[in-house]
Order: structure tokens, then C-alpha cells, then sequence
């Protein structure tokens, strides 16, 4: 049975691709600094290098100069995030203008197809609370938010995260299945619009 094939809008398919390039790019900022530009790690590397040719510094010096290298990199987590709070607000447009298309209906629809939407819907509420958290994170000062309130927003923001990562995965998967069996087509849909 046919289930999820149908005609892709083009603002769909823009905001779609646009959407899953930053959505990578966040993770690539998030990668990074859990692993190459992690400041515990190289705040180490960089004591024993100073060492190795002669010099000394101190674990505070060194401190600095991991963080320094991983600022570099990380002011590009919030300004990719904005963009990606951008989408969501032109996906937010779609949904009310581009009627046919781009609004996500389940009327008398099998259980999967059920499932599979409404966890379109969960990405669409986690990302909303990822834009939030994300932004009263950047403008906290701004914002005057205490150190405490600080804190926990970025617990949840950390805590979080982990549902996209797992939603990618599953996400290709299921397109890559569906693909195969009689939805074919169904990913060149959504480069292409599709004819059904
Ligand atoms: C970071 C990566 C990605 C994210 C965050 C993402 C997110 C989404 C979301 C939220 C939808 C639902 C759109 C709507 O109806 O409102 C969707 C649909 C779709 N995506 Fe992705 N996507 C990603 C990568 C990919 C990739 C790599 C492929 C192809 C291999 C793909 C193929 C599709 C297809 C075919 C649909 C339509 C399927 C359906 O109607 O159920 N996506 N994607
Ligand atoms: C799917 C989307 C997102 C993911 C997976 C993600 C992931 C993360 C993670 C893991 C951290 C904690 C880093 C750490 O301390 O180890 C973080 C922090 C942060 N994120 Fe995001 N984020 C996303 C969206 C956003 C958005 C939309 C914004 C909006 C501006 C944003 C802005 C920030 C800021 C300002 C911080 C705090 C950094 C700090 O305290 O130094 N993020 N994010």
C-alpha cells in the first residue's frame, strides 16, 4: 500500500534540505566540541607540548588557550542555530499558506503512518524548545537571567539534544525502507515534488 508518497511543495523541499544541512552542521559544532576541541583534553595536550619544547604553563594558562581554539568554532553553534530558528519560522508560514502541501494530516490513516507523523510533529515541538532555550541561552545577559537559571535552561537544552541524533538515524532509515518497498520514489519526491 501507497502511504506516503504525495506531491512536495517547492518550499517545502527548500525548507526540508536547508533544514537537514544546518541540522548536520549543528551536530558537526556539537562533535566537535565533545571531541577534537574538548577543553578538558586539550587543556592537557597544550601543558605537555609547552613542556616538550622547553617552556612552562600554568593549567589556568592552558585552560585559556583550549578554550580561545574552541570559541573559535562554537560562535558558530548559536548563529547556526538563529538560522535554523529562521526555517522553523518559514516552515511555521508554510503550514498556514501552502495549504495542500504542507500541512501534516492523519485522517483515516494506518497506525504507521500515524506513528511516523506525529513524531514529525515531536521534531517540530523539540525544535521549538531547542530555538528557545537555544536563544535565552545566547542573549542571557541581555535577558538578565542568574547563573542558576542559566544553568538548568542549558540542562535541558543539553538534554535534548539527544532526541535528533536518534531521529536522523531513524528518519533515513524509514525513507530509505519506504523507498524500497512501494513508496518508491519517495526520496526523489522530495527533490524533485514528485507526481502523485
Ligand atoms: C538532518 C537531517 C534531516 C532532518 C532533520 C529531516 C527532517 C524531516 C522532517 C521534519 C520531515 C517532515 C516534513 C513535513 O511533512 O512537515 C521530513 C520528511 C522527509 N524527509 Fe527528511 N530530514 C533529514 C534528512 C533527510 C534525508 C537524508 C533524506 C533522504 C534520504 C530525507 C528524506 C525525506 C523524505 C522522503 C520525507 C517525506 C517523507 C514523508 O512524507 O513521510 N530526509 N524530513
Ligand atoms: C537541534 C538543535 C540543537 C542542538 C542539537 C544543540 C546542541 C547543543 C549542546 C549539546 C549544547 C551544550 C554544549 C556543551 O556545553 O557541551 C548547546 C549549547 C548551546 N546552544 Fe545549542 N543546540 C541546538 C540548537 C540551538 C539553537 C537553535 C540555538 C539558538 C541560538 C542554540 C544556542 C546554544 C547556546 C547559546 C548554547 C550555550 C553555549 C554555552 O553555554 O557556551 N542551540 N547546544
Amino acid at each position: 500500500m501507497i502511504m506516503f508518497k504525495k506531491k512536495q511543495s517547492l518550499g517545502l523541499r527548500v525548507w526540508h534540505w536547508s533544514n537537514a544541512l544546518l541540522i548536520s552542521l549543528l551536530f558537526l559544532t556539537v562533535f566537535l566540541r565533545k571531541t577534537f576541541l574538548s577543553v578538558k583534553a586539550n587543556t592537557n595536550a597544550i601543558m605537555m607540548k609547552a613542556q616538550e619544547v622547553g617552556g612552562t604553563l600554568t593549567e589556568s594558562q592552558a585552560n585559556d588557550i583550549a578554550r580561545m581554539l574552541r570559541k573559535a568554532m562554537w560562535q558558530w553553534h548559536p548563529i547556526i542555530g538563529l538560522a535554523v530558528v529562521a526555517l522553523l519560522l518559514y516552515r511555521a508560514y508554510l503550514y498556514f499558506t501552502d495549504k495542500k502541501n504542507a500541512k501534516i494530516s492523519m485522517e483515516g490513516k494506518p497506525l504507521l503512518y500515524k506513528v511516523v507523523k506525529r513524531n514529525y510533529i515531536l521534531f517540530y515541538t523539540l525544535l521549538t524548545v531547542m530555538g528557545i532555550t537555544g536563544m535565552l541561552l545566547y542573549w542571557d545577559d541581555s535577558l538578565a537571567i542568574d547563573k542558576s537559571t542559566h544553568n538548568f535552561i542549558k540542562e535541558v537544552h543539553e538534554f535534548l539534544m539527544w532526541y535528533f541524533p536518534a531521529f536522523v538515524i531513524a528518519h533515513i532509515a524509514g525513507v530509505v525502507y519506504a523507498d524500497r518497498g512501494e513508496d518508491r520514489g519517495l526520496i526523489s519526491d522530495m527533490i524533485n515534488g514528485g507526481d502523485q
